[in-house]
């Protein structure tokens, strides 16, 4: 063979590889497959629902002695580019359709948000910052210290990289210490007040590294991974003095019914549920755990009442100011990270794009189709209001150079503010009714004040000016959009409180982070064992009373691996290996 010929066939034997892989539901690791695959013969020492952030960890941790079943109602990560490629990160988030990796909800308070639905969890379609929690928060759980930094370290070394700092986080930064959230802790995963640079999973080439790529490191003798595989309910044996989990059912990519089993011989075995803030306590309801009015009201089967399941749902509120720039800023999603002493985190992210199907008003994580540009106050935020809106005044008044630039973000800790979760119906595909009461607590008011106050102040610092091009650029820029669009984008008053209070009501939006609904103490013990039940465990963000660290995902990757290893401790000894 010449070797053009040569080149030629590798030519297309690399389209042919390409070409599959953009299908997305062809190449995957060949211990993951679709549900219908699945045969009821075996039983299992683990059934973990949910192959999200804390669902691959444990998966993987348990696999190296234990039988496991994945199970997990979303697709591949793999070969799918709206995933896998960071500047693709608001295009899962603005498809609504059913095979999104990405499942719209607006909760009552008018926000538009957004749960994964993709083995790999939020991880696939998050804006990647890695950021530890504090060792207060760490010790707050009761978690043992050495054995979270080993756990962390476990998840480090798999999946997280040092960004490229892009020149708009790098403003950002220089605006931070100006405006006295100092000193500067340079790149450093600690929570630790001043300003950082902070991990990130996606590797330096915008390439998005995710929890499933965590079960590459299972024992996959022991490992059976399903997709499209989402679970219906889990099963009880009520013929005892307490409830025992048994097996659960599920439906495979068809439509198709079946019942995995757990092996109940030794009576160690479990169920363990990590389907996110929003799947857990939905699934626990529909499998008969929860308030019991509630229930009987949706004609669910009682297993056992307990008031507790659905509520301390929190969302930590995320409010931000718009930067145009004279010219266009490379993309950039969150490197950095302001840690203040009054309990807001500072962070940015930066870009614009422009296809020629259809514009999109993209500034990073900021994304006006997604929702993400509040625009609008929240009870009047819908899909549908969002597109129309963008249509008749973005398109037709402002100026598409006005989009150009980038946000800078304040989001409080905590929240104190907490609201609830409840059924709608009893289809799992379905969303439950989720409320969040943003600012329903008045120190979560008064840190946001307090945020774009230093907002404020970093916009007039020369690093940023230097971007702008002019001292007065982005100011009358925004007041120009303000006032022809109508557009709630800057404060009336900088100096004002009440001025900055009611900003911050009109232009909450979410930074994703909700968690609680199936808390410590209340619906589990602090081993995460579900109360009042034998065989049944819920490890994810639902048990949080708070959301950790400056960003969420480090700290329930963590909890994935760290329980894991608890475990495989608890039952083996020094034969767990791990
Ligand atoms: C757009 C976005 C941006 C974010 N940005 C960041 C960031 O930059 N940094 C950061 O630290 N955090 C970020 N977060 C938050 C972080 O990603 C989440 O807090 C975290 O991923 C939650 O993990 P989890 O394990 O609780 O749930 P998930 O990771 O959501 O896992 C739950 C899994 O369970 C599956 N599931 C649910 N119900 C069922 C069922 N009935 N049967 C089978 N499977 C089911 C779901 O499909 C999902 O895969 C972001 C989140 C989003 C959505
Ligand atoms: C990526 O998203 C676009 C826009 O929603 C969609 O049309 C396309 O099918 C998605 N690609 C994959 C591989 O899912
Ligand atoms: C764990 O790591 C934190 C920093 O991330 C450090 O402050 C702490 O001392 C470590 N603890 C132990 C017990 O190693
Ligand atoms: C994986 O599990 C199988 C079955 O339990 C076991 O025989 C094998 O030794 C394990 N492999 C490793 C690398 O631990
Ligand atoms: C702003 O830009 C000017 C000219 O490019 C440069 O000399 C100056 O150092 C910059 N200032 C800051 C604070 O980055
Ligand atoms: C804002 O609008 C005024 C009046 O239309 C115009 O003169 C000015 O140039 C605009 N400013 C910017 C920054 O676009
Ligand atoms: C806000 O107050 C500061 C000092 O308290 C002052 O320097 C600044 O000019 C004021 N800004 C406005 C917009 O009133």
């Amino acid at each position: 063979m010449s070797l053009n010929k040569a080149v030629m066939l590798l030519k297309i034997i690399f389209i042919l590889t390409a070409a599959t892989s953009i299908q997305g539901k062809v190449y995957h690791p060949s211990y993951i497959d679709e549900a219908s695959t699945f045969a009821s013969s075996s039983e299992y020492d683990y059934i973990v629902i949910g192959g999200g952030t804390a669902g691959c960890p444990l998966a993987a941790t348990l696999s190296q002695k234990y039988k496991v079943l994945l199970l997990e109602r979303g697709g591949s990560p793999y070969g799918n580019p709206n995933v896998t490629q960071m500047q693709n990160f608001h295009i899962s988030l603005m498809d609504t359709s059913p095979d999104s990796p990405s499942q719209p909800f607006v909760s009552t308070d008018g926000v538009i948000n957004a749960r994964a639905r993709v083995l790999g969890g939020g991880t696939c379609i998050n804006a990647g910052f890695y950021s530890r929690a504090s060792p207060s928060f760490v010790k707050s759980v009761g978690w043992q210290e050495d054995f979270v930094n080993d756990s962390y370290r476990w998840i480090e070394r798999q999946i997280v990289h040092c960004p490229n700092l892009a020149p708009w986080q790098a403003a950002v930064r220089d605006g931070l210490l100006m405006a006295g959230v100092s000193p500067f802790n340079g790149y450093t995963y600690d929570h630790v007040y001043g300003t950082k640079v902070g991990g990130t999973i996606f590797d330096k080439s915008g390439y998005r590294s995710t929890a499933a790529d965590l079960l590459s490191a299972a024992n996959h003798t022991n490992l059976r991974v399903l997709l499209r595989a989402t679970v219906l309910k889990i099963r009880f044996d009520q013929s005892g003095s307490r409830p025992k989990a048994v097996g659960v059912l599920f439906k495979d990519e068809n439509g198709n019914h079946h019942l995995a089993s757990l092996n109940v011989g030794e009576g160690k075995s479990q169920v363990i549920i990590s389907a996110g803030a929003i799947g857990s306590p939905q699934l626990l309801m529909l499998s008969g755990i929860g308030p019991k009015s509630h229930l009987k009201a949706k004609k669910v089967p009682v297993v056992l009442h307990n008031k507790f399941v659905g509520k301390g749902m929190a969302d930590n509120p995320l409010n931000s100011i718009f930067i145009p720039t004279k010219k266009q800023v490379k993309q950039s999603l969150i490197q950095i990270v302001g840690i203040t002493k009054y309990g807001s985190y500072i962070e940015a992210s930066s870009g614009f794009s422009q296809s020629s199907k259809s514009i999109s008003y993209h500034h990073g994580i900021m994304s006006a189709e997604a929702g993400q540009l509040a625009t609008i106050p929240p009870k009047e935020r819908s899909f549908e209001a969002i597109s129309s809106y963008i249509e008749k005044k973005v398109k037709k008044k402002i100026p598409i150079e006005a989009f150009r630039g980038g946000f800078i973000l304040s989001k409080i800790a905590g929240p104190n503010s907490k609201g609830h979760l409840k059924l709608i119906d009893t289809n799992i595909d379905n969303n439950p009714e989720v409320t969040f009461n943003y600012f329903s607590d008045p120190f979560d008011l008064h840190r946001c004040v307090k945020g774009i106050e230093t907002i404020a102040k970093m916009v007039h610092t020369s690093h940023l000016l230097n971007l702008t091009n002019d001292d007065d650029y982005s100011m009358k820029m925004l007041l120009n959009i303000s006032v022809d669009a109508n557009i709630n984008f800057i404060p009336k008053h900088f100096n004002d409180t009440s001025s900055l209070e009611q900003f911050c009501k009109d232009t909450v939006i979410t930074i994703w982070h909700y968690h609680g609904g199936c808390q410590v103490g209340k619906v589990v013990d602090s081993d995460y064992k579900l109360l009042g039940v034998d065989g049944a465990m819920v490890v994810d963000g639902s048990t949080f009373l708070k959301s950790p660290g400056t960003n969420p995902q480090a700290t329930v990757l963590m909890m994935g691996r760290y329980v894991g290893v608890k475990i495989l401790r608890e039952r083996l000894g020094s034969e767990a290996g791990v």
